[in-house]
């Protein structure tokens, strides 16, 4: 049995999943056994801020691609708009690249909305609520990536089954995908039920074999229960979430009284935002550093259920196999 959505017949992949984009923890493993395991892994323009890297990163991608011929795809996320001093430059490589699909996030998408469309490429623009996704719409992107409660990094304010419908009855024929806490096939399941088109997981893939941060990290996901993840503004402005290790002890979880002036001063929040953001950039540097053990442990509720670390391809196996077993279930209770 397969499942068909406008996920897996517009990016062409085997299983309606998209393997999310996470700062420093995606890389070009996890992105191959993502495509290899017939789903779409993605990854953020910013890991690859040095002269040449996300060249060599996509043409890494696009050759794998032509070779292994695999039932997945790749993206790559944006984060668009001021506070990212390198977006004109990685769109330009990315558009030069022909990149297959792009997620967008944070601010005004229209740029790589027009430029991706001028060779057919598809955007899907992460939102949060409605406001958000109208504003997404009217720039015209394909499809909207629905962030809810409890995801990993920045998450959003409203629970899923209450995003998603209300998305779904603004816009009835936008493709929506779910994303944030979800890392079971009923998870999946879930989400198609109350109209996704698919779904985004972040968290999951962090302990996986393919994945390089440290050890500790990958276990403090297996060990964490859900009232361990925190919300903290203290990392980029916008609450993210965290595990409540001692690196988020010290940090704290509200900004301090300068901080939120600095970012609300008309004239001081664009440079203010544009430093928080590479001082956050830099602590989550510290995650991938081997050894680093007191290091930012980004994640989110999912961790609940996440109870092993392993390959990839085994991760997205079980997902497929437990989609279907809950659909089976379900069936159950129609009488
Ligand atoms: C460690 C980590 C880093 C992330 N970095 C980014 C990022 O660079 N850009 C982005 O759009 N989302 C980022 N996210 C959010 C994910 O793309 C995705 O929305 C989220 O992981 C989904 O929720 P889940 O973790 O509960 O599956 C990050 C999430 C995590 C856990």
């Amino acid at each position: 049995m397969k499942i068909e959505s406008y996920l897996t017949k517009t990016l062409q992949i085997e299983f309606p999943l998209i393997m999310a984009p996470m700062h420093f923890v995606s890389n070009a493993e996890m992105v191959k056994a993502a495509m290899k395991s017939g789903i779409a892994g993605t990854f953020p323009s910013l890991n690859h801020r040095k002269d040449g890297e996300l060249e060599a990163m996509i043409d890494t991608l696009n050759d794998y691609y032509k070779s292994e011929n695999p039932t997945g795809t790749y993206g790559i996320n944006m984060i668009v708009g001021k506070s990212n001093p390198f977006y004109q430059k990685h769109l330009d490589i990315c558009v030069e690249r022909k990149v297959p699909f792009y997620i967008t996030s944070l601010g005004n998408p229209k740029d790589v909305i027009e430029r991706a469309h001028s060779y057919g490429a598809k955007v899907l623009s992460d939102v949060t609520n409605i406001e958000h996704a109208k504003k997404a719409h009217a720039m015209g992107c394909d499809g909207f990536i629905a962030v809810g409660q409890g995801a990993g990094g920045h998450a959003g304010p409203y629970p899923l089954q209450v995003l998603i419908p209300a998305l779904r009855k603004e816009f009835p024929d936008m493709p929506i995908i779910a994303a944030g806490g979800i890392s079971t096939g009923a998870g999946v399941f879930s989400m198609l039920a109350v109209g996704a088109s698919g779904v985004s997981m972040g968290t999951r893939f962090i302990s996986s074999n393919e994945s390089k941060v440290d050890d500790s990290y990958k276990n403090g996901i297996v060990n964490a229960k859900m009232e361990d993840i925190l919300l903290t503004d203290r990392l980029t402005g916008t609450p993210s979430s965290a595990i409540n290790n001692d690196f988020i002890k010290k940090l704290g979880v509200k900004q301090r009284f300068f901080e939120r002036f600095l970012s609300n001063n008309r004239f001081t929040k664009k440079y203010f935002k544009m430093y928080i953001q590479m001082r956050g950039m830099k602590w989550l540097e510290g995650e991938v550093i081997p050894g680093s053990k007191d290091s930012l442990w980004m994640a989110g509720q999912s961790v609940e259920l996440i109870d092993d670390i392993k390959p990839i391809e085994e991760i997205v196996n079980q997902l497929k196999a437990e989609t279907i077993e809950q659909y089976m279930q379900t069936q159950k209770f129609f009488v």
